[in-house]
Formats: structure tokens, sequence, C-alpha cells
């Protein structure tokens, strides 16, 4: 076969040109485009001679299948809550995170798990030796658990391997960015590699009815290909998060064609490996500065769940010409917007003033029921005047100044009485959630919450 005219890969997106420039057009990215060989024809994909009719189905004619996929269940429930009950057998899952945050633990875990109910599991490292692999399962306490370890990269050996006797129920590769295969020039870790290898290693999956997961490596700059390449091909993409200073971790999906894609699962990262937290409300609070001024606590929900969490503010007098306004695990559009109804519906007055929002414990926070602890914490820090310790916030706030229901108020309610809180302040609410066993201070307007705070 001729070679190709050389071809130009963004690193970070996956975008292709026929000439290098230094910067992608497609997402942005400055030097994050590398010459790399012309793709290689898909291996196994047949020419014209070779072409088969395919078959096509109708949507009646699968009545009998089962409506269920079959799922692989860890026992770990905080995973098996993110994958929607289990790993689906033939189903691709990428989990990405920064390094050192604690894939490879979680996935020993899965795996030791799996094996111990008697399923074969292959755990494949491109990155640690067998011997490294080992003495982390031992130090994990899982040195006996049957999982098949193999240190290898190459795409090619690694199904050749996997194939011999009964397909693996389940097999882990750490990481997709190490893989090679033998049919592509390019180097490991550049887009068109990463591309092909999980290529291949996708139709294995797929053939052999085998649960794959993929680890992927965030990285900021473009030299490591980003698993985004690979995101559309898999059938799941999880992101496992966390801040350095902290020990837990937040497993999340981000795609899921099985399940929901809203569920989180709560992890801390302890001397023996990951352990699940099954109140993670108990852990976001734990070190709350009870009685300082500018803090909330919000009755949030994430997936199913409801979880409590300190919403602090800081707002000081600013010295520049546009104040500063940071948020963490918050988003900025809508602490923006809750400035201006304070600002226009409340007569709390911030524009001359420096705003800093954060979420404690490094969890991100989406959902407009937010709104009401940010607007609390933000007149707390002003007045001066704490919340009472016993209370929690939860309400979305309308531009007009009104405080709108949200979702799953009973839940909130519920959680909030649980872990000891007797107040809540939130938009009028069904009866059953008022008896939760808190007591409900139901707010229709921006004003009454301002009032409320500055009275004490
Ligand atoms: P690792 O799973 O190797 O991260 P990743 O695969 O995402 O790069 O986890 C590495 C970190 O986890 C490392 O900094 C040490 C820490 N760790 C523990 O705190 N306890 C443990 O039992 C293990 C195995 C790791
Ligand atoms: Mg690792």
């Amino acid at each position: 076969m001729a070679r190709s005219a050389p071809t130009f890969i963004c690193q970070s997106c996956g975008s292709v040109y026929t000439r290098w420039q230094g910067k992608c057009d497609a997402c942005g990215a400055w030097n994050s485009i590398v010459e790399e060989g012309a793709t290689a024809p898909v291996a196994g994909a047949a020419g014209p001679a070779a072409r088969r009719r395919g078959r096509t189905f109708t949507l009646e004619s699968l009545k009998g299948e089962s409506a269920e996929p079959p799922r692989l269940p860890t026992g770990i429930d905080e995973l098996d809550r993110v994958t929607g009950g289990g790993f689906v057998r033939g189903s691709v899952v990428l989990i990405g995170g920064d390094p050192g945050i604690g894939k490879s633990t979680l996935l020993i875990q899965a795996c030791a798990a799996l094996a111990r109910q008697g399923h074969r599991v292959a755990y494949i490292s491109g990155e640690e030796a067998v011997a490294q692999v080992r003495l982390r399962a031992e130090r994990l306490g899982l040195a006996d658990a049957p999982v098949e370890l193999a240190a290898e990269t190459n795409v090619e050996d690694i199904i050749t391997t996997l194939g011999r006797g009964a397909p693996p129920r389940l097999t882990v590769i750490d990481s997709i960015q190490t893989m090679w295969t033998g049919a592509i020039e390019s180097a490991p870790g550049t887009v068109t590699q990463v591309r092909g290898s999980a290529q291949n290693l996708i139709r294995f999956a797929k053939t052999t009815g085998a649960a794959l997961i993929l680890v992927g490596h965030v990285t900021k700059d473009g030299q490591i290909a980003g698993p985004r390449v690979v995101e559309h091909m898999v059938d799941a993409v999880v992101s496992f998060e966390g801040e350095s200073g902290h020990h837990f971790r937040v497993l999340r999906a981000v795609k899921n064609r099985f399940g929901p894609t809203d569920e989180i699962g709560v992890f801390e990262m302890t001397g023996r490996g990951l352990s699940e937290v099954a109140n993670p409300s108990a852990l976001f609070l734990a070190g709350r500065d009870v009685g300082a001024a500018g803090t909330a606590v919000l009755a949030a929900i994430e997936g199913t769940r409801p979880l409590l969490v300190e919403v602090q503010a800081l707002v000081a007098p600013s010295t520049l010409g546009t104040p500063r306004r940071a948020v963490v695990g918050f988003d900025s559009n809508r602490l923006s917007m809750i400035l201006a109804v304070l600002d226009a519906h409340g007569g709390v007055k911030l524009a001359q003033h420096d705003v800093y929002l954060n979420v404690a414990g490094g969890l991100k926070i989406g959902e407009p029921a937010a709104d009401l602890a940010a607007a609390a914490a933000l007149v707390s820090s002003l007045s001066g005047q704490a919340i009472a310790a016993d209370t929690v916030f939860f309400g979305e706030i309308g531009l007009s100044g009104s405080i709108r229901p949200v979702t799953q108020a009973p839940s909130r309610a519920k959680e909030a009485a649980k872990l000891g809180f007797a107040r809540a302040v939130a938009p009028a609410m069904p009866r059953d959630a008022a008896d939760a066993g808190l007591s409900v201070e139901a707010l229709s307007h921006i004003g009454e919450l301002v009032a409320q705070i500055a009275s004490g």
C-alpha cells in the first residue's frame, strides 16, 4: 500500500488537517496538532469482493428479547448505582479522571469483587508491571482474588490472550492511552492510536459479550490524546472526580446508554483503598463552621439521592473597578442572576463588593434548587448575621424575586431531618414534605429571606 499524504491531527479534539497549523480551529487548543500516519483501514473491514448482505430487524420481532440487559453487579453499591445496576455485558465504559485520583484502585477492587463471584476477569495494565499491580492488590487485601493480570500494551496481543478459553466477563484496560495497534503507524498515545486501539477492543467486547472498561487520563496539555475522541464510541462515560486536598471521590456518569446519568457514587480514599460512603451528607457537613456568618446548608438532590452540603459566601467591599465574582463548585451565571435578583427585589446592594461563593468539600452543584441557599449565604455574609445551625435551605429563585418550588422536596426534608436539622426554609411545600419532622418556613419572595436573615 502506497503511503498516503501525511495527516495532521489535533491531539485534544481529534480534528484532522492536511497541513500543520499552530492553533486548532475546532477546539481552539494551541500547539496540539501533530503529524500522524494516515489512518489505516479498520482491520477486518472487508473489500468489495467480500461484501455480504446485512440483515434488518423489525422492533416488533425483537419483542421476546429480555427488556433488561444482562448485568454484572459488583456488589460495590456506590459503583453499581452509577452504572445503573452493574456493568452490562458486551458494553464499553470509559472511566476518565486526573492521574492519581484512584481509577486503578477502584477498578482492581471491582475486578476482585467480580472474580470472587466466580467470573473470569482480566485486568490489563499498560502502565504498571504485574508485580506492582499485585502489590497494590495485596495492600488492598485482595491478593487472593482470582483476577488475571497482564502488563501488555499491544492490542492484538491482548485480544489473542483474552481469546484463549472462555472470554472474560469483564476486561479492564488501564489505560487506553498506553495501547497501540500494529495496524497504525502513529506513536502510542496519539489520537489515531487511541482511536484505533479502542475500536479493536470495542469490537472484541461486542463480539464476545465481555464488559470492557477503558481507563482514560484527562490531561490539560495536548501531549497525551484526551480520551474525548473515544467518548462517542463507548456506551458509557464515567468520570472520577475529587479535590486533591480532600479524601473523598465522586464517581459520576456523564453518558450512559444503559442507565441514568445523574447518579453519583461517593467514595473515600483510605489507607486500604476506596471505601464506600453510605451517608455522604454527614461527610460533606463534617467540619462545618457552625455559628459563622456566610454559610448556609443546602438540601440538594444528586440523582435520586438527597445530599446536604454547605454553601459558603464571602462578600467584601471591592477596591477594583469591576468587582470580583468567583465561584467554586457553583455556576457563575446563576450567581450573577442571584446577585441581580437580590439587588432588584431584595434591596441587597452588592455592586461594589467582591463576591466569592464556594460549595464546601469540592462538590459541584448544578441544580436551581441551590439558589436559595446561595442567596442566604450571601445575605448572611453581608449582614454578618449567622444562620441558625439547624436550618437547611432549598428553592429556586425566579427573576421576579419569587421563590419557586423544586423537585423531590419530601426527600430533601427527610434527609435533613435524619441529620438532625429542625427547620427548612423553602418554597411552599406539599403536606407530606412538612410531615418529615421539620418545621417548614415557606417563603414566596426573596424579600422575606432578606428580612428573616437580617432580623437574626
Ligand atoms: P491510583 O488508583 O493509582 O490512581 P489513578 O489510577 O487514577 O492514577 O491511585 C493513586 C493514589 O491513591 C495514590 O496517590 C495513593 C492513593 N492510594 C491510597 O491512598 N490508598 C490506597 O490504598 C491506594 C491503593 C492508593
Ligand atoms: Mg492508574
